[in-house]
């Protein structure tokens, strides 16, 4: 098991203690946790739902769902920054359980996967404002990454339980 630097664990300790003494802060935290989760995540896997559909109609009618998706990504990076920001603060919190935890970090690295979908469903886009002909590689890239987005917010979920119960 890897532990955290004896100055970082010493460092955050003001911040250890108030929080493990104050129910009112653990309650802020964890909201803006699961908020950010259900304002980020909620939009991201409707928004991959209305991918499916606009997929199925004609190109010619695609144009409004496609102009829908790219005004979602603000609202769902707003989501992750409070996500971000929240499990930050849960981090911190209990440094000592979390740095040795392989749960954490395959969830750290799923949710870089998740970044990194996100930049490639924009960059779909943006080959679809060039070129939205039927035969554009940006569908297919945007099915794609509308699958991926779905998996992985779920799976990044069902690990952040998973280190909240197993911590
Ligand atoms: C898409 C991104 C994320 C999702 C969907 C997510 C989801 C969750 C969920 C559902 C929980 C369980 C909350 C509970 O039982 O109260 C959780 C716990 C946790 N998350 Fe996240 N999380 C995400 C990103 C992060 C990030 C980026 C960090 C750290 C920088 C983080 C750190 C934590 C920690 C430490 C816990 C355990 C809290 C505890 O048991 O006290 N999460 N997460």
């Amino acid at each position: 098991m890897i532990t955290p630097p004896e100055s970082l664990v010493q460092l955050l300790k003001p911040w250890a203690d108030f929080y493990s003494h104050s129910k009112l802060a653990a309650t802020i935290v964890q909201f803006l946790h699961i908020g950010g989760l259900v304002l980020a995540g909620g939009l991201a896997i409707a928004s991959d739902r209305a991918t499916f559909r606009a997929l199925r109609l004609p190109v010619a009618a695609r144009e409004g769902p496609l102009l829908e998706l790219a005004s979602v990504h603000r609202w769902v990076i707003t989501g992750l920054t409070v996500i971000v920001v929240s499990g930050l603060a849960f981090l911190t919190a209990d440094i000592e359980t979390f740095f040795g935890s392989w749960i954490f970090w395959t969830k750290m690295a799923l949710v870089v996967l998740l970044l990194i979908n996100g930049l490639m469903m924009t960059r779909a886009e943006e080959t679809l404002r060039r070129d939205a002909g039927e035969d554009s590689r940006g569908w297919r890239s945007l099915r794609r990454t509308a699958k991926w987005s779905l998996a992985l917010w779920f799976t990044i979920a069902f690990a952040g339980v998973a280190l909240a119960n197993f911590s």
